[in-house]
């Protein structure tokens, strides 16, 4: 989770900070929740997320004037209606103060979700428990460990558990590590993407509304040099939240695979 105070203390006075918490749901700093810290809260509820929906997603604020906006850009220039509405009503009404699109999330999805919210808690204590007992029993394996979250952390939600091989086994990428627990435990284990600075995936300049500010986007970023981020790119091995959604045996199983890969090239 990013330390927002800190980014919020750092930003020059106006800049309103939207926190991305698309992978963040229930984690918290200093006991208030990730989404709840900037003006704007995001969340994704993608398939791999912890609260999933196939797809879709939801922005949170307590700013009223903004929530309206946020309507509006949800539904095509449409707010929820505060006057009563007859059946089969679509529940809107047409303010019209900016021009929005089509963002809904379906109401199936929507009913997923309440569902699965009622689950969250207990899910966040069982990854976090594996996650403080995998802690623990990788502390015998040298040069294996999981990344330290800030101390303001209070509690995690953990999305894709890194395991961080310095130094990595003799003769293996963390390609080749991540091949090897998925083999050893019939569970997907892989290396991370490429870091944001440099993903492909990143092209402002190809869409309109962005090309403007693409070209100075791109002058700032080309210099700027990601030491931590390209680490990890080499050293880290991930896997879904969900490997630690099983039981204590399961995580003793993951801990033994890790001392497995590494003792063997030791
Ligand atoms: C930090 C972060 N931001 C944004 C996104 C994008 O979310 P979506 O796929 O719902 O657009 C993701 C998805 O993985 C994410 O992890």
């Amino acid at each position: 989770m990013a330390d927002i105070p800190a980014i919020q203390r750092a930003a020059p006075v106006g800049v309103t900070i939207v926190e991305d918490a698309a992978q963040a749901h229930g984690a918290q700093w200093l006991g208030r929740s990730a989404g709840s810290l900037g003006r704007l809260g995001c969340f994704s509820m993608q398939q791999s997320k912890v609260l999933a929906a196939g797809e879709g997603g939801a922005v949170v604020t307590d700013d009223d004037a903004l929530a309206s906006v946020v309507q509006e850009l949800r539904a095509d220039s449409r707010r929820y209606t505060t006057a009563g509405s007859a059946a089969q009503d679509l529940e809107l009404e047409e303010s019209a103060t900016v021009m929005g699109a089509n963002f809904c999330l379906d109401e199936f999805s929507a009913a997923l979700l309440c569902a699965q919210l009622n689950d969250l808690d207990a899910q966040h204590e069982v990854r976090n428990s594996n996650y403080a007992l995998l802690h623990a029993r990788l502390e015998d394996i040298p040069g294996v460990r999981l990344p330290r979250h800030h101390p303001d952390q209070t509690r995690l939600s953990i999305y894709e558990l890194p395991i961080v091989f310095d130094p990595l086994p003799d003769g293996m990428t963390n390609g080749d590590v991540a091949a090897a627990l998925s083999a050893e435990l019939h569970t997907l284990f892989y290396p991370p993407r490429e870091p944001l600075n440099r993903s492909r995936l990143l092209r402002p300049w190809t869409k309109p509304t962005l090309a403007p500010l693409a070209e100075r986007f791109v002058a700032e970023h080309r210099d700027r040099v990601y030491p931590n981020a390209e680490y990890l790119v080499g050293h880290a091995v991930l896997t879904h939240h969900s490997t630690l959604l099983g039981s204590e045996q399961d995580v003793a199983d993951l801990a033994e695979a890790v001392a497995k890969v590494v003792f063997s090239r030791s």
